[in-house]
C-alpha cells in the first residue's frame, strides 16, 4: 500500500506522475516506480528503492509516453526492494496497487501451477497476472474478471499497451479519486496528487471500476452496471499542500489552528437562539430530542477527540455519551440501539476500521453522523449525515489542526443538541462567547512556542513521561502522550489522575517525571492533592493550566471550563514537537506509522 497516480490525455504523463508521486511522499514509502504507454506502442517501466526526485533524475530523456501509472510503495507482502516495487507487469498489462490481496498465496500457487514466473513476492503481482492473462477483449472486462477471483482490499490503476487510450481503475477499501481535467484525466489515491491540475473530482465507492479516456470516465460495479457519479470540488489550493517555509508540516499545521478553528466555526454560531446550526446533521429537533445516547467511534487522535466531544455532549446537552476505539466496537458484536446517535470521527474518511465500524452500525440500522476532514471520503458518504472540520489538508503524519477542529465541531454538536435539551440561553451564550475567543487564545498560547520548546528540550532527556488528568484533562493528557509517543518516541503513558493511587504512585520517583493537566476548574483542589503526592515522593512535575504551580509550568489563557479540552492540547502538541526535534526525528513521518491506515 501508499499512494497511486494515474494519468490519460494529450501530455507526457512522465512528469505528472512523478509530481504527483512527490505530493504523496509524506505518507511515507520505502520505493517507487512508474510505468507508461510508449509512444510506439510499448510498455516502458522503471522502479526502485530511489526517492522519487531521484527516480525522476534518473530516467532517460526518452522516457516518455501516457497513459500512465505510478506508485510510492510501503511494504506489506516482500520487503522493501527494487523488484517488489510497483508497477507490477504481465505481458502488455502494468499495475499498481494499495491494500492487501488476502488469497494471494492461494491464486499465486495456481498461477505458477500454470507455469507463471513470478518477479516479485508481492500478493500485487498476482492481480496483474490475472489481469493481463485475462482472454476478455476489453481491458475493463479483464480487471472485472480478475478482482472477482481475489479477496482483500484494493485500490489499483491499471494500464495495457493493448489499448492506448485508457486506463482502468478500481477501489475496495483503499481510494481511489477521479480528477477530471481539460481534455484530460487523472486517478490518485489522495487528492494531494491531483490538486495541482485540476480541483474537480469523482471518489469511487467500494466495488466501483471506472474506465478513463481522456474526454471522460466510465463507472461500474464488479458485476457490471453502470453507476452515476456527481463530480465535487476540492476546497484546497496546490499551496496547502506545501510547507510554505516551515522546517515540518506538523509545526505548520500546529500554527494553523487558529484559522482552522475559525473555518470550522464559520457560520455556524446562532446569536439569536444561543445555539449552533450544522446544514449536514440531517437529524430534525423532534428526533434530536429523542436520542437517549450518543456514541463516538474513531481511531487514534480521532478517538481521543471523540473522547473530548462524548464529555462535551453529556455535559452541554445531559446525554449520556462516551467514546469507544472503532476497532474494537467493531469486533465485538456491538448492541445497537435505535436511539443512539452514532458518530464517526475521521480526518482522512478512509481508515479502514472505521469505516468498517459505519458499515456494521448501517447494516445493522444505526444512525450514524460523520466528523470527517476529508470531503467526499467514504466515511462521509457512508454516514447519514455530518459535519466536516473545513481544517484543510493534514499532512503530517501526527494530527494536530483535524484533533483540534475535531473537538471544536463537537462542541457546537453539543450545543446543539444541549440547546434543544435542556441548556439555558444563558449557557448557551456563554458557550458560544467562548468558542468565538478560541482562535485568538490558541494565537496566545503558539505565542509561547520559545518557552515550551526549552521545556521539550529538557524533558525529552528522560526515557518516560506520565500524563495525567481528571475528568475534562483525561483525554487530554492521553491525546498529550500519544503526541509525544508517536513523533518524539518518548514512551509516554496516560492515566486518569483518579487512578494514580491504584497503581502508578509505584513508578513516581527523579527518573519518571509527571505532566500534570490542572486547569482551574470545579477539580483544582483535587489536582492539587494528587500534585502534592507527586512531588512528596521526588518527582518532577510539568503543569499545564491557568496558572504557574511551580517552577515548571506551562500556563494558557483562561476560557469556559467545559472549552478547556480544546486549548490545553495545543501547547502539548508544541511539547511533543520540540521533543522529536531535539531529538532529531522524522517529525512529519514518524517510523512505523502512516498518515492513513487503510487495512485492518
Ligand atoms: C493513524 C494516524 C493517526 C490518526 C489515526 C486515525 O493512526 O497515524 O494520526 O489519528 O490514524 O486517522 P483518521 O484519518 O481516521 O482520523
Amino acid at each position: 500500500m501508499c499512494g497511486i497516480v494515474a494519468y490519460v490525455g494529450p501530455r507526457d504523463a512522465v512528469p505528472i506522475l512523478t509530481e504527483g508521486l512527490a505530493r504523496l511522499e509524506y505518507r511515507g514509502y520505502d520505493s517507487a516506480g512508474i510505468a507508461v504507454v510508449g509512444r510506439s506502442g510499448d510498455l516502458r517501466v522503471r522502479k526502485s528503492r530511489m526517492r522519487v526526485a531521484e527516480l525522476a533524475a534518473d530516467l532517460p530523456a526518452r522516457f516518455k509516453g501516457g497513459p500512465g501509472i505510478g506508485h510510492t510503495r510501503w511494504a506489506t507482502h516482500g520487503e522493501p526492494s527494487d523488484v517488489n516495487a510497483h508497477p507490477h507487469v504481465s505481458g502488455s498489462v502494468a499495475l499498481v496497487h494499495n491494500g492487501i490481496i488476502e488469497n494471494a498465496d492461494e491464486l499465486r500457487a495456481k498461477l505458477e501451477a500454470d507455469g507463471v514466473v513470478f518477479a516479485s513476492e508481492t500478493d500485487s503481482e498476482v492481480l496483474a497476472h490475472l489481469i493481463g492473462r485475462s482472454a476478455a477483449t476489453e481491458l475493463e472486462d479483464a480487471v472485472r474478471q480478475a478482482l472477482s477471483q481475489v479477496v482483500g482490499t484494493y485500490g489499483i490503476a491499471v494500464v495495457d499497451t493493448r489499448h492506448p487510450g485508457l486506463l482502468v481503475a478500481a477501489r475496495n477499501g483503499s481510494p481511489v479519486v477521479l480528477g477530471i481535467g481539460q481534455k484530460e484525466m487523472f486517478a490518485a489515491s489522495d487528492v494531494a496528487a491531483l490538486v495541482r491540475y485540476t480541483r474537480q473530482v469523482v471518489h469511487l465507492d467500494d466495488g466501483e471500476l471506472a474506465t478513463v479516456r481522456a474526454d471522460g470516465f466510465r463507472t461500474s460495479t464488479l458485476d457490471a452496471r453502470t453507476t452515476r457519479k456527481e463530480p465535487s470540488v476540492i476546497e484546497a489550493d496546490d499551496a496547502a499542500y506545501d510547507a510554505e517555509g516551515y522546517a515540518h508540516f506538523m509545526r505548520k499545521e500546529i500554527h494553523e489552528q487558529p484559522a482552522a478553528v475559525e473555518r470550522a466555526l464559520r457560520g455556524r454560531l446562532d446569536g439569536r437562539f444561543h445555539t449552533a446550526h450544522l446544514g449536514g446533521l440531517a437529524l430534525d429537533p423532534r428526533e434530536a430530542r429523542e436520542i437517549r445516547r450518543v456514541k463516538v467511534l474513531g481511531c487514534g487522535s480521532a478517538y481521543y477527540a471523540g473522547q473530548v466531544g462524548a464529555q462535551l455532549i453529556e455535559e452541554l446537552a445531559r446525554i449520556p455519551a462516551d467514546a469507544e476505539p472503532a476497532s474494537e466496537f467493531r469486533y465485538r458484536n456491538p448492541v445497537v440501539e435505535a436511539d443512539t446517535l452514532y458518530v464517526a470521527v475521521s480526518q482522512s474518511g478512509e481508515t479502514y476500521d472505521t469505516l468498517a465500524a459505519v458499515q456494521e452500525l448501517r447494516r445493522k440500522g444505526g444512525r450514524v453522523l460523520g466528523v470527517v476532514n476529508a470531503v467526499g471520503s467514504a466515511i462521509a458518504r457512508e454516514c447519514d449525515g455530518g459535519v466536516y472540520l473545513h481544517a484543510g489538508p493534514e499532512i503530517a503524519v501526527a494530527s494536530t489542526k483535524a484533533y483540534t477542529s475535531t473537538s471544536v465541531v463537537f462542541a457546537l454538536l453539543a450545543l446543539h443538541l444541549g440547546r434543544i435539551h435542556d441548556l439555558s440561553p444563558a449557557d448557551g451564550r456563554r458557550i458560544a462567547e467562548g468558542l468565538r475567543a478560541l482562535p485568538g487564545q490558541i494565537t496566545e498560547i503558539l505565542d509561547q512556542e520559545d518557552r515550551i520548546a526549552g521545556l521539550a528540550r529538557e524533558f525529552a532527556d528522560y526515557r518516560s513521561m506520565l500524563f495525567i488528568g481528571r475528568v475534562r484533562g483525561w483525554p487530554v493528557a492521553r491525546e498529550g502522550a500519544q503526541k509525544l509517543k508517536e513523533v518524539s518516541y518518548v514512551h509516554a503513558e496516560a492515566y486518569p489522575a483518579s487512578e494514580l493511587k491504584h497503581g502508578p504512585l509505584a513508578l513516581i520517583g527523579p527518573e519518571l517525571p509527571a505532566l500534570a493537566i490542572i486547569p482551574d476548574d470545579e477539580l483544582l483542589d483535587k489536582n492539587l492533592s494528587t500534585l502534592g503526592e507527586i512531588r512528596a515522593r521526588h518527582g518532577r512535575v510539568l503543569t499545564l493550566g491557568h496558572r504557574a504551580l511551580g517552577d515548571d509550568a506551562i500556563v494558557i489563557p483562561k476560557n469556559e471550563r467545559e472549552l478547556d479540552p480544546i486549548l490545553l492540547p495545543i501547547a502539548l502538541q508544541l511539547f511533543a514537537y520540540h521533543a522529536a526535534v531535539a531529538l532529531g526525528h522524522d517529525v512529519d513521518k514518524p517510523r512505523n506509522l502512516a498518515k492513513s491506515v487503510t487495512v485492518e
